[in-house]
């Protein structure tokens, strides 16, 4: 099979909000820049995002980037990273800035308000005051998304490709990426720089809030390369998901947003159950409220409890996406409870990156949700995904911007020919991989569990070539899967989104020390402690 070859500066992987930003920023630079992304343009996270942008712009009273930190920090458990915290969040408001210039569009306090009109704030699950900026109510991702796709206009694009590996030098180097396209043609892009931007990995699962393309590829490919995973227990499940019956695949988000305007949680009697939890009762941070909802699911041996939300003035204006899942499955949100359960949402862990998105391999950098900063610890904080994509996609363009001398024969020495079989690796049924997952590395696991989801997987995985996008995403579910059980049989303490039914309790051997996952010879995950953050 014949294949093609081309040459960039910069290769960006994935078209959401961290490649988007990246993208855009390195090309305003004058580099070279081909994203590249395996489906539509939009087809990632980002256009689902609802609640908002956490960010702190100095026009709420008693709000404070201080606050901010402090709310992060708390909901993450004892494993953020306080700089990394301290740093990302004081760019937040710099990078949303930029990204209205953009021209994204976010609601007004008052509506009739001109374009420079007060932001309208909400609040959500752990943040101490209201300053979550929206978009068309609850639909910032889709603005985001629909702002930064109509900004790119003019950058080349590939879509319909799939990043299958990196093309590395003889000593690690990493100078671009074997692709394949839609029909399984192979192809090589040549790059001095690869900025992985390809989200996570809720497709692990039977049940998410996340698209279909949410499976896992850049960490696999990022490992394969030679670099470090962290966090990669810490799955974080959204407590309120549209429950409409037994279902696989992408699930209906009922914002946390619709709780930070008074909505409660209840049970099957119709009993307020967050109130004595946490002090912050339903507006808890998410970890909390998931294992809350995943308690009273077991003792009351119902599928959902319920989130009543007809106390709020003009619901179906506030919260547009909300309401038209709720009535396109029969469910009326004004009159009548809406039937919630957690599902798979968000990866707080991923490739190890330092503040500026590079990773330990050179030539490598990873933006948004595929990496691990440190900003989320053991349990990300509402609506700091969008603002981190934003911080850290800006950063990761101006790492590469700086180190873009790298010169173009280097670029030959890997060799790879764009026809080059791309190697066998270890691959499972997808099912059946959500199966194990599903039903032993969810909210509350234990360690026979976790061992008995391991063996199935491993029954299940045979070495195998991936022609094709649906085989690539295969095998990184696969790797995937081998490392978030890996790590989350190892982390014998409950913390975060990793609950432990066998250890409930928190455990400070485990403190302010991260989870790192690397491939061994044999391309096996292994776990080993990893950096220890500043207290
Ligand atoms: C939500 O709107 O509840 C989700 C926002 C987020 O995941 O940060």
């Amino acid at each position: 099979m014949t294949g093609w070859e081309a040459e960039a500066d910069l290769v960006v992987v994935g078209s959401g909000v961290a490649g988007l930003t990246a993208a855009l920023d390195a090309a305003a630079a004058g580099l070279r820049v081909v994203v590249v992304t395996k489906d539509a343009v939009d087809a990632g996270s980002t256009r689902w995002a609802q609640g908002g942008v956490a960010v702190v712009v100095g026009d709420v009273p008693g709000d404070s980037v201080e606050a901010h930190v402090a709310d992060t920090v708390g909901a993450g458990g004892g494993l953020c990273d306080p700089a990394a915290v301290a740093s990302i969040i004081a760019d937040g408001p710099a990078a949303v800035a930029r990204l209205r210039e953009r021209g994204a569009v976010f609601d007004r306090a008052d509506q009739d308000a001109g374009p420079d009109g007060r932001l309208a704030r909400t609040r959500e699950g752990g943040h101490s005051a209201f300053r979550v900026v929206h978009a068309g109510g609850d639909a910032t991702g889709a603005e985001v998304e629909r702002a930064l796709v109509s900004a790119a206009g003019g950058l080349p694009l590939l879509t319909g490709h799939v990043a299958v590996d990196a093309l590395r030098t003889p000593d690690g180097r990493v100078t671009g990426l074997a692709l394949l396209d839609d029909d399984g043609r192979p192809g090589v892009l040549r790059s001095p720089a690869v900025l992985l931007a390809t989200g996570g990995y809720g497709q692990l699962y039977s049940s998410t809030t996340n698209p279909e393309t949410a499976t896992g590829d850049g960490v696999a490919l990022a490992l394969r390369a030679g670099a470090s995973a962290a966090d990669l227990e810490f799955v974080q499940f959204h407590p309120t998901v549209l429950y409409t019956g037994p279902a696989v695949g992408r699930r209906p988000l009922v914002t946390e947003a619709v709780r930070g305007e008074g909505a409660v949680l209840l049970d099957r009697a119709g009993r307020r159950f967050m109130t004595g939890v946490h002090p912050l009762a339903d507006l808890a941070p998410r970890d909390v409220v998931a294992a809350a909802i995943t308690r009273r699911l077991t003792e009351t041996g119902t599928a959902c409890v319920y989130l009543d939300a007809r106390a709020l003035d003009g619901f179906a204006a506030r919260f547009p996406t909300v309401y038209a899942a709720c009535r396109a499955a029969g469910i009326d949100p004004v009159r009548e409870p809406i039937p919630v359960t957690p599902a798979a949402h968000y990866a707080c862990g991923g490739i190890v990156t330092d503040g500026h998105g590079r990773t330990a391999v050179p030539g490598l950098w990873a933006a948004g949700e595929v990496a691990r900063t440190g900003l989320h610890g053991a349990n990300r904080l509402a609506s700091n995904s969008l603002l981190e994509g934003l911080v850290m996609g800006a950063r990761a363009a101006a790492s590469v911007v700086q180190e873009s001398h790298v010169p173009a024969t280097t670029l030959r020495e890997s060799g790879f020919p764009a026809t080059a079989a791309a190697p066998a690796v270890p691959l499972a049924d997808r099912t059946t991989v959500q199966r194990a997952m599903t039903s032993a590395a969810g909210v509350g696991r234990d360690g026979a569990g976790l061992a008995a989801a391991s063996d199935a997987v491993e029954a299940a995985t045979a070495l195998a070539v991936p022609i094709d996008r649906a085989g690539v995403e295969d095998a990184a579910l696969t790797l995937l899967a081998q490392a978030v059980l890996a790590a989350a049989g190892t982390r014998t303490e409950s913390r975060g989104c990793h609950v432990r039914t066998d250890f409930p309790a928190r455990d400070d051997v485990w403190q302010r020390a991260s989870l790192e996952v690397v491939l061994d010879e044999a391309g096996r995950p292994v776990v080993r402690a990893g950096k220890k953050v500043a207290a």
